[in-house]
């Protein structure tokens, strides 16, 4: 299944709601991709964990939102205008453009040309700068270049005062921050694993310039960053850290560590741990002028932090949930089912309900009643939506809910008219359990918990 896995995940998530390509029915945009109604709600599950492991489960960190298209001077002092680069090669024989340093996707392309009884070389390699370019302005012809952003980073550390002045934080300390970046690929690919557009989520926790707590902050994130994976449900196996080399760290990362994910085309970066050192603090001081420094009480004298950051991606992270969490089993008819065994808490439905039979009004009212009261606890205690579903029958409903990730499905039977009490089916067991009707809502908090 491995080679193929890629293509299986990319038809569920098109035919199930997941992720569609981005503006399909124009013939799409290369490296952009739309979130259907599933996809949705998984991908604001992950932003979620993400925030209370960052923000609200700590005391030493808070949240900012910054906006993507920032003053163009921001991207000059931090170096991406100059050094935020990728080495491109083009081929010569039909001027495909690709990663130099990629050598995969080159030795593949060659190969497909040689199939072909062709020759394929390539240009020199020459370095392409990766940030998006837009105009700004009411008036053609003078409207301003600016970028939209290649990483979130920058939206903290040019508040670095203002979070300070607002928030009287003492080092160390962290400040979270999801959102959009963008980045013009020269390879988009892999579904959603490289893309133009695309989510980030960070924390740039600033601490004091000495190279112990350097060491110790690094360490300490490197470990609570793999964590939050395994905790979601990814396999510990799946998952290692990766140190770069020096000639391969981004310009402003004095050390830096991928946490990579074993997916079906390689181990991949999912998220960097970088040590930023005073890169970004010290560039902006310069450029604008402003001394973004933090005054020590101790010593009585401003120094300039330091900054551990850890960034992952929204987007690869899904990809990775996704993959890890499908696994296709025989039932004892030899018949295939398919299961998206997806942490609960990430899962698009917390449960779906189901009248047996679709014929029977009373069984049909029941259930209604039962999906309404319940969708409106779980709403109002943010758990998720609940999924209805009364066509078929229930083996396929089962089975219908297995491939989206819907951890419980509830069904009102006969037994339900007399008692009150539903059958409860668990995707993972398959095993069913009778409990009251009046006690669902404290039961899916309670697994939720
Ligand atoms: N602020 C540091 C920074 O942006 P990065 O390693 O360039 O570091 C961080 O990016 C994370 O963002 C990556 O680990 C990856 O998960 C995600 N990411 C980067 N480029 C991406 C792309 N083109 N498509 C999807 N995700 C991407």
């Amino acid at each position: 299944m491995d080679e193929n896995k890629m293509d299986i995940i990319a038809s569920l998530a098109k035919r199930r709601g997941f992720i569609f390509p981005g503006s399909e029915i124009y013939g799409g945009l290369a490296g952009t991709w739309d979130y259907g109604p599933l996809g949705v709600e998984l991908k604001n599950n992950v932003k979620r964990e993400f925030w209370r492991a960052s923000v609200w489960e700590r005391d030493d960190t808070v949240g900012i939102d910054a906006a993507i298209m920032m003053n163009p001077t921001v991207w000059e002092a931090s170096g991406h205008l100059e050094a935020f680069t990728d080495p491109l090669v083009e081929c010569k024989t039909c001027h495909t453009r690709l990663r130099a340093d990629h050598e995969d996707e080159l030795t593949r392309h060659m190969d497909e040309h040689r199939a072909k009884g062709e020759s394929a070389t390539w240009t020199e390699p020459r370095t392409f700068n990766l940030m998006v370019e837009a105009r700004l302005g009411v008036i053609e012809g003078e409207k301003d270049t600016v970028y939209l952003r290649g990483e979130i980073t920058q939206g903290a550390h040019v508040n670095f005062k203002n979070i300070l002045d607002t928030t009287g934080r003492k080092l160390p300390f962290g400040v979270a921050q999801i959102g959009k970046a963008f980045r013009n690929e020269i390879t988009p690919g892999n579904l959603t694993f490289r893309s133009r557009e695309f989510e980030q989520m960070e924390v740039q926790y600033y601490i004091r310039p000495d190279d112990h707590e350097a060491g110790r902050w690094f360490e300490y994130w490197k470990e609570r960053r793999r964590a939050w994976y395994i905790d979601l449900g990814v396999k510990a196996q799946n998952l290692r850290f990766r140190e770069h080399a020096p000639d391969e760290r981004a310009h402003y990362a004095r050390s830096a560590v991928d946490i990579e994910y074993h997916a079906p085309f390689g181990w991949k970066e999912c998220e960097g741990i970088h040590h930023r050192g005073e890169w970004d603090l010290t560039r902006h001081t310069r450029y604008s002028k402003t001394p973004l420094s933090y005054f020590d009480e101790e010593t009585g004298k401003h120094l300039t932090p330091w900054v551990i950051e850890t960034s992952g991606g929204v987007d690869r992270a899904i990809l990775f949930f996704l993959l890890d969490a499908y696994r296709e089993e025989q039932d004892e008819k030899g018949r295939t089912r398919t299961v998206l065994a997806l942490n609960p808490r990430l899962a698009p439905f917390k449960a779906a309900v189901f009248p047996l039979l679709r014929n029977k009004l009373a069984l049909v009212e029941k259930a209604r009643m039962l999906y309404n009261n319940l969708r409106s606890r779980t709403a109002r205690d943010w758990m998720g939506p609940i999924a209805w579903d009364d066509r078929g029958n229930i083996g396929k409903r089962y089975w219908a809910q297995d491939e989206i990730g819907t951890p419980w499905c509830i069904t009102v039977d006969f037994q339900t008219l007399d008692d009150e009490t539903v059958t409860v089916r668990d995707r993972d067991t398959t095993k069913q359990e009778r409990i009251h009707a009046e006690e669902l809502g404290d039961y899916l908090a309670d697994k939720l918990g």
